[in-house]
């Protein structure tokens, strides 16, 4: 299930690369891939919900990873909403790379599927 939860953030990821370069050239499918987007944000917390279901406790650092998992599905959101506008999203790139950073840190160090940090 951790490849299913791994499957979903990637697609994602791509979607979000792909609408982001289509955002830039003012392309008319932005909105589809967007809408689709928002699909897999569904399934990385459906998935993510889906490890938490077989765990009988939650240790610390699993609050932290769930907080700093929703943080960066929220900053892709804000980042593709606010260039729409024409507004600065210096801010909230360096939020998603960090969030993305502690996130894919702390998944790898937690004990369910691949370990690489523990
Ligand atoms: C885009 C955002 C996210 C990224 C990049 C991400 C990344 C990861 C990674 C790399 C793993 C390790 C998988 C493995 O070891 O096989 C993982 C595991 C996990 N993720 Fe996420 N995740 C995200 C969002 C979320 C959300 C929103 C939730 C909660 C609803 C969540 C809950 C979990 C849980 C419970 C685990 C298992 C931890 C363990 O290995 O023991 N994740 N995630």
């Amino acid at each position: 299930m951790t490849h299913a939860h791994i499957t979903t953030w990637v697609v994602a990821l791509i979607l979000f690369v792909v609408a982001i370069v289509l955002q830039s050239k003012g392309h008319e499918k932005t909105k589809t891939l967007h809408m689709l987007l928002r699909l897999f944000y569904v399934f990385i917390i459906a998935t993510g919900a889906w490890i938490l279901h077989s765990m009988s406790s939650f240790p610390f650092l699993y609050i932290i990873k769930v907080i700093v998992g929703i943080w960066v599905i929220g900053t892709m959101e804000m980042i593709l909403v606010r260039t729409a506008k024409g507004k600065n999203t210096n801010i909230l790139w360096l939020q998603f790379f960090v969030a993305f950073v502690v996130a894919l840190y702390l998944g790898f160090k937690l004990p369910f599927g691949f370990s690489f940090f523990s």
